[in-house]
This record gives structure tokens, C-alpha cells and sequence, in this order.
């Protein structure tokens, strides 16, 4: 007769609380691109369960698609959970080593060459436990477009990919057994955008379809990677991820996130903070201007920067906003162009307590010191911030 308890099934898909809320924050940050996320999820539970295999990186992963896709993105989103800051990656451009004698400034030279004392390694064992905690003694190595790396820069990744260790110039070696290697490249990304456009410059209206271009969008980058890579390098990988081209809900998702960033910034300036919204016709706008299948979403980014964050920035300057302020970032129907106006002033952020004030006083908008413009109907105002 068998025991029960033996017998009591198991769930090998649960994850641990710690992953959950790792994989939850990461779709906070990042929009789509699931597979990436589980695929950065996975690695982490291994790493957490100490189950990482020894004498290799924690994970090689290579991360293919076009360009504003959020390749990076994730990387820097996955630091800035678990390690407070979304620059904790070391970040090798491999652009800047395309000539075999630049190796010199990733592992610096050897001593006795010139410059050797002014050549600092850019990996090295302190700046990869630089953002260690005590719980966490992670590290994260990202390799930016990989397909421009020179031949000795590739026979260096290639045994810090099977073996975890990296010899400096100075014959120190570094351990990176405790380091998940990311690995970025545009290639195929060319043959995507003809795929989602048809060649036509537009995302067809493929909605039925979605699936079927997804798995060719798939095969297309993977075989533009085996066309390029070595096999021992596509060998040495844990998984080649393929982020997708970005849709158009999806932009607007990240159009709501890249608003609430800047209404972060607003909030980290020294001076002057105060609360802003954009009006449905204002964020439809910026959709409008921001949507280039071609650069994805960095595109947008750029269109927030002009329409929002600058002209932001003129208005804190000249003082025309201040602390405590609210502000509406609207779409000018008459003027066919994005408007600013102040609908509360001094009530929206609590002002610091000032040693020696007398009760503040609250003042709300009125039409006195601010043109007033048509009030936008309420379903049309949404906040920025959740
Ligand atoms: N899937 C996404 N989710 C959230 N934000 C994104 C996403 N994709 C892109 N972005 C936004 O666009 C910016 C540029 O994206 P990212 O740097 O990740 O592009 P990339 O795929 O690495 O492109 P490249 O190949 O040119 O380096 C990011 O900083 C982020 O603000
Ligand atoms: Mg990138």
C-alpha cells in the first residue's frame, strides 16, 4: 500500500513569492514582450534557488528584434527592481570595440604597455559586486549589439560564456559565475518591419493574423542570427529571445508609462514640483506624432520630449508654474497644437513645512491669473499618475 503523503502531488510551475513580484514589477515596466520577461523570471528563480550551474554564467541570453523594442529596456527595468537602480548593468556598446586593439579598455593592458596605468578595466570584480545586496549577489552584464563586435572581442565573450571567467590585462581573472549575461542585436530586424508592413511602411491590419506573423517574425530573426553567429556561439547560449514589434495598444501603454516617468522627473526636481494630467485628445496627439513602426517605441519617446518635457521646462523656468501646482496637458482643437493651462495652484503637493509659517494658505485656480481656456468634460481628463 503506498503512503498518501508520498503520493501528494507537487506543482513544479509555482513560483516563489519572490519571482512572482520580480515578474509582476517587470510587467509593470515593460509592455509585451512576454517571453522576455519569463525567460529573465526563469533565470532568477534558478539563481534563487541556488540551482544556477556552477562554473557558468547564471544565464546567456540573447535578446533579438528591432530597434525600440525594449531590449535594453528590460535589462535596465529588471535592475532597477532588484537593485534600486536601472543602471546597475555593466553596459558594453560592442560598436565602441570594433578594432581589435580597443579590447584594452574593456580588460585594460597588459602592465608594462603604455597608458597601462590609465586604462581602467571595464569589468571587473568590484564594479560587478558593485550593486550586490546582502540578499542579493547578482550581477548584470549587457552586451549591446552584438553583430558589431570585433573578432577578439567575440573570442572573449566566447569564454565568458561557456566558462565564466575573464582574464584582465593585468592577468586578474574575474569570476562571473554570478552574472546574467544579456546579449542584444538588431539583426533580421530589417526582414521584420517588411514582414509587419507587407513592405509598406504601416502594420497591416493583421489582427487574424497576429499569431501567424508572430511565429515568422520568430523565424525570420532566428535565422538571421544562425545565418550570422558562429554555432559555438549560438551554442553557449540559454535562450535567444525575439522581442516583437511593438503594436499600437501597446505604444499607447507606454505612452501612460513614459508619462508617468516624466511626471517622476517633475517630482525629483529640486524646485518647483507640481502635478500634471494629459487630456485623452492631448495623449491621442502625442500617439499620432510618436508612432513610427520604424524606430518602435523610441520614437515616442522622442515626440514626449518635444511636446511635453520641453515645453515643460520653459514653463518651470519662467516660473510660470510653481510648486504645488496643477497642470493640464491639453490638445488646442483651434490651434492644432498641444496647450498648457493651470486648473489648481499651491494645493496639489503639500508644501514643506516652513519653520516660523503662518498656516498656508490654499489657494485655488481662478480665471484672474491664468487665461482660462474651455474646460475639457471630465471622462476626457485622465491622470498620469494611478
Ligand atoms: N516593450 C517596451 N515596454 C516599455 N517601454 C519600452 C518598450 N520598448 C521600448 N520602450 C521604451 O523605448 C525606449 C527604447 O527602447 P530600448 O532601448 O529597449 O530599445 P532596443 O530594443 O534596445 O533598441 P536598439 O536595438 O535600438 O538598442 C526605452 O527606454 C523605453 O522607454
Ligand atoms: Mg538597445
Amino acid at each position: 500500500m503506498s503512503n498518501r503523503a508520498a503520493q501528494q502531488p507537487l506543482d513544479p510551475t509555482l513560483r516563489s513569492v519572490e519571482s512572482q513580484e520580480f515578474q509582476a514589477a517587470l510587467k509593470g515596466k515593460v509592455v509585451g514582450q512576454e517571453e522576455g520577461v519569463r525567460a529573465l523570471v526563469d533565470l532568477y528563480q534558478v539563481f534563487c534557488a541556488g540551482m544556477s550551474s556552477a562554473g557558468r554564467p547564471v544565464g546567456n541570453l540573447l535578446f533579438l528584434g528591432p530597434t525600440g523594442s525594449g531590449k535594453t529596456r528590460i535589462v535596465e527595468a529588471a535592475a532597477e527592481i532588484l537593485f534600486g537602480d536601472p543602471r546597475a548593468v555593466i553596459k558594453i556598446d560592442c560598436a565602441e570595440f570594433q578594432h581589435s586593439h580597443e579590447i584594452a579598455k574593456l580588460i585594460g593592458s597588459p602592465p608594462g604597455y603604455l597608458g597601462h596605468r590609465e586604462t581602467h578595466p571595464i569589468i571587473t570584480q568590484e564594479e560587478l559586486a558593485k550593486h550586490h545586496t546582502d540578499k542579493l549577489k547578482l550581477s548584470f552584464l549587457l552586451f549591446d549589439e552584438i553583430e558589431k563586435a570585433s573578432d577578439s572581442l567575440w573570442q572573449l565573450l566566447l569564454g565568458i560564456l561557456d566558462k565564466a571567467t575573464l582574464t584582465l590585462g593585468d592577468n586578474r581573472r574575474v569570476d562571473l559565475s554570478q552574472t546574467m549575461i544579456f546579449l542584444t542585436s538588431n539583426l533580421g530586424g530589417g526582414e521584420i518591419m517588411e514582414l509587419m508592413t507587407g513592405g509598406m511602411g504601416f502594420v497591416q491590419p493583421a489582427d487574424r493574423l497576429e499569431d501567424k506573423l508572430d511565429m515568422k517574425v520568430g523565424r525570420t530573426a532566428e535565422a538571421a542570427a544562425k545565418k550570422k553567429f558562429s554555432p559555438e556561439f549560438m551554442n553557449r547560449l540559454d535562450k535567444v529571445v525575439v522581442f516583437h514589434p511593438l503594436r499600437h495598444e501597446q505604444l499607447e501603454q507606454i505612452l501612460e508609462i513614459e508619462l508617468g516617468l516624466v511626471q517622476k522627473r517633475v517630482l525629483e526636481t529640486g524646485k518647483g514640483q507640481f502635478l500634471f494630467r494629459a487630456t485623452a485628445p492631448a495623449k491621442r496627439y502625442l500617439l499620432e506624432e510618436g508612432t513610427d513602426l520604424k524606430y518602435g517605441a523610441r520614437h515616442l519617446k522622442r515626440a514626449i520630449e518635444r511636446h511635453v518635457v520641453f515645453p515643460l521646462a520653459n514653463l518651470l523656468a519662467t516660473e510660470q508654474i510653481r510648486f504645488g501646482d496643477m497642470l493640464v496637458i491639453d490638445w488646442d482643437e483651434k490651434d492644432g497644437c498641444i496647450a498648457f493651462h493651470r486648473e489648481g495652484y499651491g494645493a496639489a503637493i503639500p508644501a514643506p513645512p516652513r519653520r516660523h509659517a503662518r498656516a498656508a494658505t490654499v489657494r485655488v485656480a481662478t480665471s484672474a491669473s491664468i487665461p482660462a481656456k474651455p474646460k475639457v468634460s471630465e471622462p476626457e481628463l485622465e491622470p498620469v499618475m494611478s
